[in-house]
């Protein structure tokens, strides 16, 4: 009967932990983790990833690529409707180093713009193509600007094994990088879930990851792990 009660309270906590998640609130005293998410949307991925979130309990950050929202408004919509982050990631997925002051906050605004078209929710939040950044891009983005400090590689491997071992490399405040663009992601992200989890982690937004840790994310700075 010891037993049976001690199974009954892990169950009872477990339940709350996933109501709090589903209510939007996160436990500053537990450890987390950000999920990210570039280049979608892409619905054969996307909803795969999203899925297994609302199985288990936890919120990502999707950083969009502008001229591929209008395409997919269902599936941003849903991000929004499930509590994810909608961010961005440009207009054109280019390489910000590479341009002028108004080429970059072109590709910024714009991004931001079809985005709030899609879901109706304007992003507070970019990150670079590449990660790829220098003064100007710096000077010019007017937002904050996320990158991230575990990369699991997947799109280079395109393998769900090796994208999983790299994600739990994770500890408390780190932000996860993947592509919801590949299959092999939305199979890691099966086995990556539930793991975390069962580690006690907390799968949080990018900006609740901050708000959690008293970080304030400001327009310009750039931002990896956020503890
Ligand atoms: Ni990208």
């Amino acid at each position: 009967p010891e037993e049976k009660a001690a199974q009954d309270a892990a169950q009872a906590a477990d339940a709350g932990q996933a109501a709090a998640q589903q209510a939007g609130t996160v436990d500053p005293s537990r450890p987390m983790v950000a999920l990210t998410f570039d280049d979608g949307p892409q619905p054969s991925v996307g909803n795969r990833i999203m899925d297994c979130l609302a199985q288990y309990g936890g919120k990502a950050t999707f950083f969009m690529v502008g001229d591929r929202v209008g395409s997919y408004k269902t599936e941003v919509r849903r991000m929004v409707a499930e509590g994810h982050e909608v961010a961005n990631h440009t207009m054109n997925h280019k390489y910000l180093q590479k341009l002028g002051a108004a080429q970059i906050q072109a590709q910024v605004n714009q991004g931001n713009d079809a985005i709030q078209a899609a879901c109706g929710v304007r992003p507070t939040l970019l990150r670079l193509p590449g990660g790829n950044h220098n003064a100007t891009v710096m000077a010019n983005a007017g937002m904050p600007m996320i990158q991230w400090n575990v990369d699991t590689l997947d799109w280079k491997t395109r393998n769900a094994q090796s994208t999983y071992e790299a994600a739990m490399t994770a500890q408390d405040g780190d932000v996860i990088l993947m592509h919801d663009i590949h299959g092999p992601t939305a199979d890691a992200v099966d086995m990556i879930v539930p793991a975390l989890k069962a580690k006690g982690f907390q799968m949080v937004t990018v900006s609740e990851l901050a708000a959690a840790k008293g970080i304030n994310l400001e327009n310009g700075g750039a931002y990896g792990a956020l503890r």
